[in-house]
C-alpha cells in the first residue's frame, strides 16, 4: 500500500545545510559554510541556558512575554509589534503562510538566501526570483517592474546572502514608492550587525515610515545562538497577530528565550566580537583581492567569490585545506569569516588558488 501524499513535493529539494570540513591529517578543520559566529556563546548566556535546562520538563511560555518586552524596549516599539520564531527562517515561513493564498507570488532577488524558494513553494505560493545585477546586488528597478497583481510579498535581503551587497536607503525608498502599498515588503536583516555602510537602508527606519514593511532579525549570527533557534519580526500589529496564529505552538524554547534576553543584556560584549569579525572581513577581503581572486565587497560576515566555471576546482582546493565553504556550481563560493586562524588558512589557500587558476579567472 502506498501512502497518499500531497502532490508536488517530489519537485521540492529540501534545504541543504552547509557542509562540514573534511578531516585532513595535521590540519585543524574549520567550518566556514554556514555564516555562523565562530566564537562560543558568552559565559553570561551559557549560565542562564544551563539554569533554564533544569526546567525543560515544562513547556515554554508561548507568549514569551519577557523576551518580547525586552525586544520591544530594545527597538522602541510596542510588544504587539514583535513576533518570535524558531530562527528567523521560521518567522519567514510564518510570514508566507500569513500573507499568501495558493498560487500567490512571492518575489526575491536571486541568488539570495536559499530557503526563500523552498519556504514559498512549501506554503503553496509561487516563487518569483529576479536576477541580481552583475555586481551581485538587488536589481530593484527590475523587481519593481516584475510586480504582478498576484505578487503579495517581496523579500529584500540586506546585506544579501550570499553576495554581501547592501541596499541603500534611497534605493529602498524609491522601490517602496514604486510598489503597491498592499504588497508586504520583508527586509531580512540577518547580517545587520556586520553592516557598517553608512548609506545602507536600515530596516527599522524603513518600517517606521511604511506600514507595509516588516523587519526580520535573528539571534543566530552576530549573537552566536544559531544552535538555539531564535529569530523575530517587527511589523504592524495586525500582521503580528496573524504570525502568532500560524506559528508552530511552543517552537521557541525556554532556553532560547532566556538566551535571547541574556544576549540583549550583553550587547556591549557581543559588539566587541562583531568588531573583530568586521575587521577580519576587511583583512580577508583585501587578501583575496591581492591573491587575484574575484571577491566582492561585503557588509556581512562572509565573502563571495564570483568564481564561475572555476567554482568546483576552487571549492575542492578549500576542502583539501580542511576548510568547508559554500559552493554554488557554475556561480561562485561563499566563505564565512571565521577566527583569525581560519582566515589565515583561507588566505593561504587563495594564494595557491590564484597560481592554479590564473589567468582563466
Ligand atoms: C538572509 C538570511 N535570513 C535568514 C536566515 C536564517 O537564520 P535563522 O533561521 O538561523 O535565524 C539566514 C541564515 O543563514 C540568512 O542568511
Amino acid at each position: 500500500m502506498t501512502i497518499a501524499q500531497r502532490a508536488g513535493l517530489e519537485a521540492i529539494a529540501p534545504y541543504k545545510q552547509g557542509i562540514a570540513p573534511r578531516t585532513i591529517h595535521g590540519l585543524e578543520p574549520f567550518k566556514l559554510s554556514s555564516n555562523e559566529n565562530p566564537y562560543p556563546p558568552l559565559p553570561s548566556v551559557t549560565k542562564v541556558v544551563a539554569a533554564a535546562a533544569a526546567n525543560i520538563h515544562r513547556y515554554p511560555s508561548i507568549s514569551a512575554d519577557a523576551l518580547t518586552n525586552a525586544l520591544a524596549e530594545r527597538w522602541g516599539v510596542a510588544p504587539g509589534n514583535v513576533a518570535l520564531g524558531a530562527g528567523s527562517v521560521e518567522v519567514a515561513s510564518q510570514l508566507i503562510h500569513a500573507i499568501t493564498n495558493p498560487g500567490d507570488q512571492v518575489m526575491f532577488a536571486w541568488r539570495s538566501f536559499e530557503a526563500y524558494p523552498v519556504l514559498i513553494t512549501v506554503a503553496g505560493a509561487t516563487p518569483q526570483p529576479v536576477p541580481l545585477t552583475p555586481e551581485g546586488g538587488h536589481d530593484l528597478p527590475a523587481m519593481a517592474a516584475a510586480v504582478t497583481p498576484r505578487t503579495r510579498m517581496i523579500f529584500l535581503c540586506n546585506p544579501n546572502n550570499p553576495t554581501g551587497s547592501v541596499l541603500t536607503a534611497s534605493a529602498v525608498e524609491e522601490f517602496i514608492d514604486a510598489v503597491p502599498t498592499e504588497v508586504l515588503i520583508v527586509i531580512d536583516e540577518a547580517y545587520l550587525h556586520f553592516n557598517d555602510d553608512p548609506e545602507s537602508a536600515i530596516g527599522m527606519d524603513v518600517f517606521r515610515r511604511h506600514p507595509n514593511v516588516v523587519v526580520l532579525h535573528t539571534f543566530s549570527k552576530a549573537y552566536g545562538l544559531a544552535g538555539l533557534r531564535l529569530g523575530y519580526a517587527i511589523g504592524a500589529p495586525e500582521l503580528i497577530v496573524n504570525l502568532r496564529k500560524v506559528a508552530v505552538p511552543f517552537a521557541v524554547t525556554a532556553l532560547a528565550q532566556e538566551a535571547g534576553i541574556a544576549s540583549l543584556q550583553a550587547e556591549k560584549e557581543l559588539q566587541e566580537r562583531i568588531n573583530v569579525l568586521v575587521a577580519e572581513r576587511q583583512r580577508v577581503y583585501v587578501g583575496l583581492l591581492d591573491a587575484g581572486l574575484p571577491v566582492l565587497p561585503s557588509q556581512a560576515n562572509f565573502l563571495w567569490l564570483g568564481s564561475g566555471i572555476h567554482t568546483d576546482a576552487l571549492a575542492s582546493l578549500f576542502e583539501d585545506n580542511a576548510l568547508s565553504v559554500r559552493a554554488f556550481p557554475g556561480e561562485g563560493i561563499r566563505i564565512s569569516v571565521g577566527t583569525p586562524d581560519s582566515n589565515d588558512r583561507v588566505l593561504a589557500t587563495a594564494r595557491q588558488a590564484a597560481g592554479l587558476l590564473t589567468p582563466r579567472l
